[in-house]
């Protein structure tokens, strides 16, 4: 948890939306990115505040998932600047990217876990590789967080015996065991039953209230409205609104319409 807030040099006169607001943990500026002809971002322009649940909402294939990637060094934005800490990221070598991933954890959306590790090994694994903390000490963080999202006792079980659910659950539980400074949430609840999705849920608002500040991306509506503290609705390839619920209702009916599926 050591990213810090990001400052500038610059007088208070001279911030605006373009320099990153002081409570920003991440920003985007201007970020435009085409593959070949077909252009996903043309003007990205936002910032996550320290310590905020933000949702991240529009039609499949406008480019929310790029966004993600793009935060963590998957994609390069063809312009403009992408900070993280106060560390502009969008041009970094491979090298520098793997500190950024240690601080910002990007939740993939099937999980992903290692299919010969048991529950155990597959959160132990990131401790083992990136620190030098010794056997003992990984033991209690990994049964901690276990138990701190509802999946104690499973920690012998291999994926193969878990249900989708638990999963996904178990995935989530993996991505963040480095306390990362910031999380990255794709579409971490499609495809869950009520049970599970209400237990994500859960997860994500335990991290928030540990300090960690969040992106969210999804397609479903209940959870997004359970837990974030404000939306971004991506249209066009830009930030077509963003505040809490009622605001960016406000700002265009089309969003309400869009949230009520009624509208692409
Ligand atoms: N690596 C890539 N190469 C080519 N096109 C891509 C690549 N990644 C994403 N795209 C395209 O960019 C658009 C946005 O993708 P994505 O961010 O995954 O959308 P979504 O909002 O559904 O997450 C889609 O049209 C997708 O096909
Ligand atoms: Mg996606």
């Amino acid at each position: 948890m050591a990213l810090e807030t990001s400052t500038t040099k610059s007088s208070p006169a001279r911030k605006t939306a373009e320099t990153p607001q002081p409570d920003a943990v991440v920003s985007f500026r201007h970020v435009a990115k085409s593959f070949g002809t077909k252009r996903v971002h043309s003007d990205i322009t936002f910032d996550l505040r320290r310590g905020e649940l933000l949702g991240l909402i529009g039609g499949s294939g406008a480019g929310k998932s790029v966004i993600l990637r793009s935060l963590v060094g998957l994609e390069k934005p063809d312009h403009g600047e992408i900070f993280v800490g106060g560390q502009e990221i969008s041009k970094l070598k491979e090298l520098d990217l793997i500190e950024i991933r240690k601080q910002v954890a990007y939740v993939f959306q099937n999980g992903a876990l290692f299919d010969s590790m048991s529950v155990f090994d597959n959160l132990a694994y990131a401790l083992r590789e990136h620190t030098t903390l010794d056997e003992e000490v990984i033991r209690g963080r990994v049964l901690g967080r276990l138990k701190d999202f509802g999946l104690a006792g499973n920690e012998g079980l291999f994926p193969a015996n878990l249900s989708g659910g638990m999963q996904k659950r178990v995935g989530l539980a993996r991505s963040i065991i480095l306390q990362p400074s910031v999380v990255l949430y794709d579409e971490p609840t499609a495809g869950l039953d009520p049970y599970n999705t209400k237990r994500i849920c859960d997860m994500m608002l335990k991290l928030k209230a540990d300090g960690a500040s969040a992106i969210f991306v999804t397609h479903d509506m209940p959870a997004l409205f359970a837990v974030a503290d404000r939306i971004a609705v991506l249209k066009n390839g830009r930030i077509h609104a963003i505040g809490t619920r009622e605001e960016i209702e406000q700002q265009d009916p089309w969003v309400r319409r869009f949230i009520d599926g009624d509208e692409l």
